[in-house]
């Protein structure tokens, strides 16, 4: 018998997309980065999850999942749980966490198809627990307990690194800092300082075959990576003067250089990671040769999967995305440009 329920809470997080990236860690068991990385957080591509918890008193449940609103409740994975009890331990600090956890989500794009499924998902999950152990409705009531967007970044890192970047909007710096205690990720330009689309081409819709945690793992084994973490800083600085001078063309520049410089080290790593595939390089040779042309203005980035991210100005979007289409016709493309941070609230009736 269901003997206290908790208000029931809705998280809803949006994904990023990195334009410096987060590949290689320092320490796995604490998601700590080999490098800084900076992101664009989105606006469609969400996780919206709800959390309510409970408490029995004759046996504390564990607890239970489902998938899109009209999914059967499973048990939450291994994984999951453990990140979970970790957060209760955190959270307790702030007052009591008790009970299990009823947890709803559903992803409004198809997972593994290039869009970090993980960094939306561990973002929204991170503040609907938090919200429903705590009793909190909003994140002003957070931030009344002393749980602040900062903390809430730092606690959904545990749950994937590239999370933390979704609590916030615009721009976001995860600095590595010189210890893992160290880190701190907030947001460098807001979203109004200079909004961008990112148009999503799905080329190959098959799951990605090594998960980002196991390539991490893997990405020291590159002889490429020492220079690549020593060049990164600069290579920071020049993203942040191309996002304060609003010069797409020099950013554009940069994350195309990145993203390939990613996938060097994927693919020199042992075992050999490759996560392009046919149709993602003749894609890019198609989108190099209509930027050559004058045709288009849009530069890609890739993640740990086939399918690019084209960064473009928004009032270009539509006309890059029909002749995407045209020349494409397979491709879906997700059409979703710079978003705000995460939010809180309280699911009606409650
Ligand atoms: C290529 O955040 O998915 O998307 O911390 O192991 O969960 P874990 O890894 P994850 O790695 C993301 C890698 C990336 C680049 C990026 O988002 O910065």
């Amino acid at each position: 018998m269901v003997s206290r329920e908790s208000v029931s809470v809705r998280a809803v997080a949006p994904s990023n997309i990195a334009l410096i990236k987060y590949w290689g860690k320092s320490d796995a068991s604490l998601n700590w980065p080999a490098n800084d990385s900076l992101s664009m957080t989105l606006h469609h591509a969400r996780s919206i999850t709800t959390a309510r918890a409970w408490t029995d008193a004759q046996s504390p449940g564990s607890h239970r999942i489902s998938f899109g609103d009209a999914g059967t409740a499973s048990r939450v994975p291994e994984k999951t749980t453990r990140f979970l009890e970790w957060l209760r331990a955190e959270v307790a600090r702030h007052g009591s966490a008790t009970g299990a956890l009823d947890i709803t989500t559903r992803n409004t794009f198809p997972s593994s198809c290039g869009i970090a499924s993980s960094a939306s998902g561990f973002a929204a999950l991170t503040m609907a627990a938090t919200g429903a152990w705590t009793g909190a409705r909003t994140i002003a009531d957070l931030e009344n307990i002393g749980i602040d967007r900062a903390k809430l970044a730092a606690w959904a890192r545990r749950g994937s690194g590239s999370a933390c970047r979704s609590i916030h909007g615009g721009y976001v710096h995860w600095q590595r800092g010189a210890s893992p205690a160290g880190q701190n990720v907030s947001s460098a330009f807001s979203r109004d300082d200079w909004p961008l689309a990112d148009l999503i081409v799905l080329v190959d819709d098959k799951a990605k075959h090594v998960s980002s945690s196991e390539g991490h793992a893997r990405a020291f084994t590159s002889l490429l990576m020492a220079p690549r973490v020593a060049a990164l800083p600069e290579r920071l600085r020049e993203t942040v003067r191309a996002i304060e001078s609003r010069d797409l063309e020099r950013l554009g520049t940069i994350i195309e250089g990145e993203a390939m410089e990613m996938h060097s080290v994927m693919m020199t790593s042992t075992p050999r990671t490759d996560y392009f595939s046919e149709p993602t390089t003749r894609f890019l040779a198609w989108l190099r040769a209509e930027r050559v042309a004058g045709n288009l203005n849009a530069w890609f980035t890739l993640d740990a999967g086939p399918n690019p991210h084209l960064i473009c100005r928004p009032e270009d979007s539509a006309a890059i995305a029909t002749r995407i289409k045209k020349e494409f016709p397979a491709f879906p493309v997700i059409e979703d440009h710079t978003g705000n941070g995460a939010t809180l609230e309280a699911v009606d009736g409650h």
